[in-house]
C-alpha cells in the first residue's frame, strides 16, 4: 500500500473509502463500532454505515429507537467513531454531534422506503433491545419467523425505526507501513478542515 504524504491526500482517501464502503458489503469501513457515553462508562458496538455526504461532513446509520444507544444520544449527543481496513492498514478514528430523526422527516421516510422486507425485520423485535427473554425465538412476533416476509408482515417495524445523523468534528487518521506510520489530525475550523501531522 503506497504510503499517503499529504493532508489532501489524507482527506481524499478518507472520503474516497468512506463512499466506497457505503456502497460495497464486505468492505471493512461499512461496519464501523461507534462509542456513546452510557451513564458514566463508554459503551461500544458495531453498525452498518448507510450514507455519507462529504459537503455536509455527516454519517448516516439506522437503529431501533428503543436501543440503549439512542437513550444515551438523548442524554448525550457525542458519538465516537472507529474504523479499521486490514487491507490499507488504515485506522480512522472520527468525532461528532449526532441528530435523531424519528417518523415524519422527508429523511427519515426515504431511509425507511430504502430498506426491503428482510432489512425491515429488525425493528420489528417485540422488546427494546436488550430486553431479557427465556428463548431466543421469543424475540420476535410468530408472524415475523415465517419468510418470506412482505412489506405489511413488517409495516409495524416502522414505529421502532429511527434514523442518526452524525456531524463530524474531528477526524484522527492513522497508515501503518513497513516506512514507518503517518497519522494526521484534522480539526473543522472556520468552515473547513485543518489539518496537522501528529507523532503515529
Ligand atoms: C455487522 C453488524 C452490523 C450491525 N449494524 C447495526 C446497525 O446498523 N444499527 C444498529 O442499531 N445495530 C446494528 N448492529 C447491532 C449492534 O451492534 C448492537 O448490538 C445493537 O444495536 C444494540 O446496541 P445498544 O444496545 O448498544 O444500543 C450490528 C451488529 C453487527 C454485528
Amino acid at each position: 500500500m503506497k504510503l499517503v504524504t499529504s493532508l489532501e491526500e489524507v482527506l481524499d482517501q478518507i472520503w474516497r473509502n468512506l463512499s466506497e464502503a457505503v456502497g460495497k458489503k464486505g468492505h471493512p469501513f461499512r461496519y464501523p463500532v461507534i462509542s456513546t457515553i452510557s451513564r458514566d462508562k463508554p459503551l461500544q458496538r458495531t453498525v452498518v454505515l448507510r450514507s455519507l455526504f462529504v459537503t455536509g461532513r455527516t454519517l448516516l446509520f439506522h437503529t431501533d429507537n428503543r436501543s440503549r444507544k439512542v437513550s444515551d444520544l438523548r442524554v448525550n449527543p457525542r458519538l465516537s467513531w472507529l474504523f479499521y481496513d486490514d487491507s490499507r492498514r488504515v485506522q480512522l478514528h472520527f468525532e461528532s454531534r449526532c441528530e435523531l430523526h424519528e417518523p415524519g422527516s422527508e429523511l427519515y421516510e426515504n431511509e425507511w422506503n430504502k430498506l426491503v422486507p428482510g432489512e425491515r425485520r429488525i425493528y420489528c423485535v417485540k422488546h427494546a433491545p436488550g430486553t431479557p427473554i427465556v428463548k431466543p425465538h421469543q424475540a420476535w412476533p410468530e408472524d415475523i419467523l415465517n419468510s418470506p416476509l412482505n412489506e405489511d408482515d413488517v409495516a409495524a417495524g416502522k414505529e421502532n425505526f429511527c434514523v442518526i445523523t452524525a456531524e463530524l468534528t474531528k477526524l484522527d487518521w492513522l497508515q501503518l507501513h513497513p516506512e514507518g506510520e503517518h497519522r494526521a489530525l484534522f480539526h473543522w475550523k472556520d468552515d473547513e478542515w485543518k489539518g496537522s501531522w501528529v507523532c503515529p
